[in-house]
């Protein structure tokens, strides 16, 4: 176990803002995870936990008055193969993107659409990241957790999980309660490419790649070009992906919104609900390319806010509440941040 006093977060947070944790905590097993929470039980200590992944949905408002916990639990466990099915256990500290290539390399199939999406496997857990129309729990059957009040272990499974979009049960009423230290993926053993999502034909097309004898290694290569398209890398410019959720509306909300944009982007959701990139509504406010000091709205993606360098928590969250606000004025929608703003 790692134990770290007044400890810079800089590089556990992709938009690279300055802050200090009072503690940090690496731990690389559940014993020692369980370990650090009976200490903090028999010394009676309620000081707030914080635990992270890789910090790519992260924004630090300030430092961290508590202990930043993080897991270095990366095994990969085949548990069963039962037919078409492969069944891996996964540790949550392993990177999300290592653990596509590991299963891409090894022929278990499913996650090609999610290559490349940054954070680490317990996050992609509590967030259920998709892309290119994937999810992480289409391929999740449980989560070992351990109760970061008591130390007990307790499984959750799929449906205790009470995944949605960009949402768990985790990001719920059970926030901060619970650390995941392992996920069980249900993988198979045949390719069953999912193409149809907007940009991945047109992509392969331009790469001469037919859809029938396509391999899931060019699969993950195209949907890694077109988010490196699309996307700022963290390394250059800071920032969390998606700043913020597509909102879900009422399709009479749409409707009266295609009145005046009559080619407005949608995905269907049901009968009564349609999804509107908010993205494309943040462009049509004039953000898109935008910069105030150091922070602005990624010239490529309006969903992304960057830090241009050297700016803080506060000046994103200010930008992101004029982003909203402007949204809002324009087309009567609010639209809530995917990140979580850590106080
Ligand atoms: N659009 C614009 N202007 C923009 C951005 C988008 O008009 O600046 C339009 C696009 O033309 C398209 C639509 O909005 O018609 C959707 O855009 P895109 O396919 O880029 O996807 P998105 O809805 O903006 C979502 C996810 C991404 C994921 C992509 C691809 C959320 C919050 N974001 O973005 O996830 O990679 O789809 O599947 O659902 C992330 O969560 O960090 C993330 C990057």
């Amino acid at each position: 176990m790692i134990v770290k006093d007044n400890y810079s977060l800089k590089e556990h947070n992709t938009f690279g803002i300055e802050a200090t944790a009072a503690h940090f905590v690496e731990y690389d097993s559940v014993d020692e995870l369980q370990m650090f929470v009976g200490r903090r039980a028999a010394n009676g200590d309620t000081t707030p936990l914080l635990h992270i992944g890789s910090g790519s949905n992260l924004l630090f408002l300030g430092d961290y008055a508590g202990t930043v916990l993080h897991s270095q639990i990366r095994d990969i466990t085949v548990t069963a193969n039962e037919g078409d099915y492969v069944y891996v256990r996964v540790g949550a500290g392993l990177v999300w993107d290592d653990w596509v290539q590991y299963a891409v390399d090894s022929h278990w199939y499913g996650l090609e659409n999610l290559s490349l999406i940054p954070g680490e496997v317990g996050a992609a857990a509590v967030q259920n990241i998709g892309a290119y129309g994937s999810e992480a729990k289409d391929f999740i059957l449980f989560v070992d957790t351990v109760d970061l009040e008591t130390g007990a272990i307790r499984h959750f499974t799929a449906e205790e999980c009470r995944y949605g979009y960009r949402d768990s049960i985790f990001k719920q009423e059970l926030r901060g309660r619970y650390a995941i230290t392992h996920v069980h993926f249900r993988l198979s053993h045949s390719f069953r490419p999912c193409l149809d999502y907007g940009g991945i034909r047109r992509a392969l097309e331009e790469r001469g790649i037919d859809d029938v004898n396509i391999t899931a290694e060019q699969l993950r290569q195209t949907i890694i070009d077109i988010r490196r398209e699309k996307l700022p890398d963290p390394t250059e410019l800071g920032n969390a992906g998606s700043f913020f959720m597509n909102p879900i509306v009422e399709r009479s909300v749409f409707e009266h919104i295609q009145k005046s944009y009559p080619d407005a982007p949608h995905y269907e959701v049901d009968a009564d609900r349609v999804k509107i990139p908010a993205g494309w509504m943040i462009e049509q406010c004039g953000w898109k390319g935008k910069s105030v000091g150091h922070v602005g709205v990624y010239e490529k993606q309006a969903l992304v806010l960057v830090n241009h360098g050297g700016a803080t928590g506060q000046e994103i969250r200010q930008l992101c509440e004029s982003v909203q606000a402007d949204v809002e004025a324009r087309f009567g929608i609010k639209i809530h941040p995917e990140v979580n703003f850590i106080a």
